[in-house]
């Protein structure tokens, strides 16, 4: 299973964000993830689709789009328009599920269903036929540079059992926490989209810290 990098945004230099994608292009990361919070469903606000809208156009990095929001179905095709390629969800916020998987996936972009570190693996498998990935969500959701909480190892060890089980191709993506200990935890466990940002955008060697995050390195 091949694994990817997606940098998390949110501890990026906002002011300079262009070289900051630039940066992150020319150091081996594979996709960018926006962290989109309303202030609702997490107690923190960050930026949304203008944000996203001008990204795309400087960019051609698959654009890994957390919303971290209520009710996300009214925002679906809007964040499909700007550009989205991949649109993570929470389980927990108030849309119907199925519904906004679809929708997702009828706006021709990769749909992924998050949960939160209290949630349960099993309440991801009824919609394991009808998604691309699953994002397990390693801290609680809402800030960068928080202390992953090793409980979540055995969910995301559950739930790649359940896709093998069933034969599907799914992603299984880790978000928050990631450094280069934590990452080859996470891997041995199933996971292969790592979401990093306070350990990449602070590593003195970026290319280095990404290649720590996808495979075992050399002591
Ligand atoms: C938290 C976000 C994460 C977070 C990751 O709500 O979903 O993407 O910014 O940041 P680090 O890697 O610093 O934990
Ligand atoms: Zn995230």
């Amino acid at each position: 299973m091949k694994n990817f990098v997606s940098a998390s945004v949110l501890s990026a230099d906002m002011l300079n964000f262009s070289s900051e994608i630039r940066k992150l292009e020319e150091n081996g990361i594979d996709m960018l993830h926006f962290d989109v919070m309303d202030g609702v469903f997490v107690n923190n606000i960050t930026f949304g689709i203008p944000v996203l809208e001008q990204v795309r156009k400087v960019t051609g990095m698959t654009l890994d789009v957390h919303l971290m929001i209520t009710d996300p179905l009214r925002y679906i095709e809007r964040f499909a328009a700007c550009g989205a390629d991949i649109i993570s969800f929470h389980l927990e916020s108030c849309s119907d599920t199925a519904e906004t998987l679809k929708a997702i996936r009828s706006c021709g972009v990769k749909a992924a269903l998050a949960i939160k570190p209290s949630t349960p693996a099993e309440a991801v498998f009824e919609y394991l036929n009808d998604l691309d990935m699953v994002l397990v969500m390693t801290v609680e959701p809402g800030f960068g540079g928080q202390s992953f909480i090793p409980s979540t190892v055995d969910k995301i060890r559950s739930i790649r059992e359940k896709i093998t089980s069933l034969g599907l191709d799914v992603d299984v993506e880790v978000d928050g926490g990631i450094n280069g200990e934590t990452a080859a935890v996470v891997r041995e466990a199933g996971a292969n989209v790592l979401v990093s940002g306070s350990y990449l955008f602070g590593a003195q060697d970026m290319r280095k810290a990404a290649l720590s995050l996808k495979e075992d390195m050399p002591c």
